[in-house]
């Protein structure tokens, strides 16, 4: 799985054959003002595949900054995300065509249904679920999209799509970095054959902290963050990290040149709970 992976354009291939780079770059959140400069920065750092959505409000500074990088379009990996207000049948097909007009491109490489749930106490879940991805296997269908996905869904989330879809979900995104593996959802994932993306890869402040991660980045040399993305990759999952300096944009790509230990895998799958961003798709977000 990821081991075999040398650089951030080895490519995982999904459920549906198509090929998927093995690391991301995450726009949201990407600098608030000034994300076209940023992603601008991230291309020329070397990364290819972009993960954006309707929500993050990033889609516009992608396309400025593809644009302005002189970079073919078919170069790029580009996903994007139905938002909680934008799900149903007729809803998606024209948040679809929002997302690329804001994208100025005629196609997506992915599109994902952001959350299983509009809200908390929204009980027709099931069956909006449907409708939306009833949007999306008309548009994959149709060649517009590549592959299509899900995000924060959960086992029970993902079995109503399994029984009643059409179209197998090629990946699951999901919080997931050392200190929150949802080893449930993953599992079931790879039984499903549903690749998993990691949101939030380096966990932020926390878990940069950890006793763990500190040790581990002093034995093999690296920093602590490129632990938690090394960990990712040999967990077979792909990790989208997000930042707004150079010289960490490249960072978080040189994580091909040590391996992680059997032990160390083993002691960062079960070290302490730490990290978690308080979301969880079926209650309101846990402020700690
Ligand atoms: P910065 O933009 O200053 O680099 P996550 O994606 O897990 O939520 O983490 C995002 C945060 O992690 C960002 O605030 C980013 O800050 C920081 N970050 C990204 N890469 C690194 C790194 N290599 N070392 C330390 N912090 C990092």
């Amino acid at each position: 799985m990821g081991n075999t992976m040398k650089s951030i354009y080895d490519c995982y291939t999904l459920n549906n054959g198509v090929k998927i780079p093995c690391v991301a770059y995450g726009t949201y959140k990407a600098a608030d003002g000034n994300s076209a400069e940023i992603i601008r920065m991230a291309i020329e750092a070397g990364y290819r595949y972009f993960d954006t959505a309707s929500f993050y409000g990033t889609e516009s500074y992608l396309a400025e900054a593809i644009r302005e990088s002189g970079v073919k379009r078919e170069e790029f990996f580009i996903a994007s995300k139905v938002w909680k207000d934008e799900m149903g049948y007729e809803e998606t097909k024209q948040a679809f065509e929002r997302t690329l007009h804001n994208l100025q491109t005629d196609y997506l490489d992915l599109y994902l249904i952001h959350w299983p749930l509009p809200s908390v106490d929204y009980k027709e879940w099931r069956q909006l679920d449907l409708d939306t991805w009833r949007a999306m296997e008309e548009l994959y269908e149709a060649g517009k999209i590549r592959a299509i996905g899900l995000s924060n869904f959960l086992p029970h989330h993902m079995e109503n799509i399994l029984e009643k879809g059409r179209v197998r979900p090629a990946v699951d995104q999901l919080e997931f970095h050392p200190g929150y593996i949802q080893k449930e959802a993953v599992e079931y994932c790879r039984k499903q054959d549903i690749l998993v993306q990691a949101w939030s890869p380096i966990g932020r402040a926390r878990v940069l902290q950890e006793p763990l991660i500190l040790e581990l980045a002093g034995k093999y040399q690296v920093s602590p963050a490129q632990i938690c993305l090394r960990f990712v990759l040999q967990e077979g999952v792909i990790p989208l990290p997000k930042s707004s300096s150079m010289e960490r944009m490249k960072q978080n790509q040189d994580i091909f040149s040590f391996e992680l230990s059997k032990e160390d895998m083993a002691r960062l799958e079960s070290m302490p709970q730490t990290g978690w961003s308080g979301e969880h798709p079926d209650r309101e977000r846990v402020r700690f």
